[in-house]
């Protein structure tokens, strides 16, 4: 008897556990089928199809052995799962990085006269690290000659040896028409290194960035080289994600602004800069092969407390994606990052506030025009009183987001907090986007210069949005839309 109540226990809260998992699943963002995910990873569109990659470890909710999963789309909101594209091998686990598309094979590695696709990553033999070597991480190519479907590695791996470094990994790679050659940006423990190639097959060093820039003593990850235009200039973005050292605790997305000429980056000042202020953006980088549009999408997740989270049966979401555009505010250039136009498909007819709020169901387009620089205040709440509240301080300058009361918060001592942003902007009047989805918010405040990305977890839904603001509370200055899912 006793037996059997401890057989069902275990399967009610297995039960529980299970529908706890489904009721922290996002409509609108990318989360995978199952178990364990964290970058995105080689983010490509090509002939109509977004390709998306993403460090997986499809067999249990924390991280592990790593996979590249995969999953296409049309629109960069809903996603179509896809058979695990590369798996680990002999050489070790398959870590992040890029894939470019190389129209002229140069590589020679495509077939019947067309370029193939090319994944670039990193190899991470993990019997080595374990074994105290340096020299674990190393880059390989894999590549696809049915347009991204399947990948075949390539069999002179590795591409670039580790030269006796232990963190050397994450190849982002992008076609220099000036100087006609591959270039690759490889995070180097606390710096970034540039190599060039003619065919991805045999990599030169170039030069190095990091030295005096950025964070201090930190890691740094991911990173991403890109040329902007902004009027009839070409201005150089370089992203560099980083862990710990982000402004609200732990990892985040850095980046710089300057020039490349082939060989070396050289930022216009050493400012450091956030593509997202929020907890919960990191390994953020641009998706390629899409020409001047450029698109970004990041992990939704810390690494403080990523392993922790309150889902088991499947971890993490990411960003919606974003189109990216130069502002010049004050003398200086800054991104600006803004949820794709695509979104707006989802878009269901604006809903009704009643007295100052609006109920919504799942995921909520909630938007404010031409406020005035005035402290402003929005609570997300459900009926047993959680809230997520966002917000601006005129004292401080700060926009903010609030997750302190929403609900289960106890999984990390990091994870309850406000997080702020410094307000970039001068304008005489403030907009925003917020877009709600069941355990996430995103803000993006005059025309995307703040991000911010926080992820919650209330133990019911939230769904009444209401705008608490002590100088200016007229309902009629926001707008309100529920949002389809995007779910299969
Ligand atoms: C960033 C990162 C990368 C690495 C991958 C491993 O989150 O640590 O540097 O390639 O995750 O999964």
């Amino acid at each position: 008897m006793k037996r059997l109540i401890f057989v069902g226990l275990i399967c009610c809260t297995s039960l529980i556990r299970a529908q706890d998992d489904s009721k922290y699943r996002p409509v609108i963002h990318f989360t995978p089928p199952q178990y364990w995910m964290n970058d995105p990873n080689g983010m490509i569109y090509h002939e109509g199809t977004y390709h998306l990659f993403y460090q997986h470890h499809p067999y249990s909710s924390v991280w592990g052995p790593m996979h590249w999963g995969h999953a296409t789309s049309r629109d960069l909101i809903k996603w179509e799962h896809q058979p695990i594209a590369l798996f680990p091998d002999k050489n070790g686990m398959i870590f992040s990085g890029s894939a470019v598309y190389d129209k002229n094979n140069t590589s020679g590695l495509g077939k019947n006269d067309k370029g193939p696709l090319v994944a670039i990553f990193t190899y991470h033999n993990d019997s080595l690290a374990k074994q105290g070597s340096y020299i674990f991480q190393k880059q390989g190519i894999a590549y696809s000659n049915d347009d991204g479907k399947t990948w075949t590695k390539y069999d002179g791996n590795p591409v670039l040896k580790n030269p006796g470094i232990k963190d050397f990994r994450d190849p982002k790679v992008f076609w220099h028409d000036a100087s006609k050659k591959w270039i690759m940006t490889l995070a180097v423990f606390d710096r970034l290194h540039f190599y060039g190639s003619n065919d991805l097959k045999t990599w030169n060093k170039l030069s190095e960035f990091g030295v005096g820039f950025g964070v201090p003593n930190v890691l740094w990850e991911c990173p991403d080289l890109f040329s902007m235009k902004y009027m009839d200039k070409t201005i150089w973005v370089l992203l560099s994600n980083i862990n710990p050292g982000g402004p609200n605790k732990g990892s985040s997305t850095q980046y710089f602004i300057g020039e490349f000429d082939g060989q070396t980056f050289k930022p216009f000042d050493k400012e450091i800069r956030w593509a997202d202020f929020g907890p919960d953006e990191y390994a953020g980088i641009t998706w390629s092969n899409t020409g001047d549009r450029k698109i970004f999408t990041g992990w939704m997740s810390n690494w403080l407390y990523a392993q922790l989270v309150p889902t088991e049966t499947w971890r993490s979401a990411l960003t919606i994606a974003r189109d990216l555009e130069l502002k010049y505010v004050n003398g200086k250039y800054y991104l600006a990052s803004m949820p794709v136009k695509e979104l707006n498909a989802y878009k269901e007819k604006a809903l009704p506030a009643q007295n100052g709020s609006w109920i919504f169901k799942k995921s909520a387009l909630f938007e404010a025009n031409q406020l005035p620089v005035e402290d402003f205040q929005i609570e997300i709440s459900n009926e047993k009183g959680e809230v997520v509240t966002i917000g601006y301080e005129k004292a401080s300058n700060n926009f903010y987001i609030d997750r302190i009361k929403t609900g289960n918060i106890n999984f990390h001592k990091e994870f309850p907090q406000k997080s702020l942003s410094k307000r970039i902007s001068f304008a005489q009047s403030i907009n925003f986007k917020l877009i709600i989805d069941v355990a996430s918010i995103e803000l993006f405040a005059d025309d995307g210069l703040n991000t911010m990305s926080s992820i919650f977890f209330p133990t019911t839904p939230l769904s009444k949005i209401k705008v608490k603001t002590a100088t200016k509370g007229n309902a009629n200055d926001y707008r309100c839309f529920e949002l389809l899912s995007a779910l299969q």
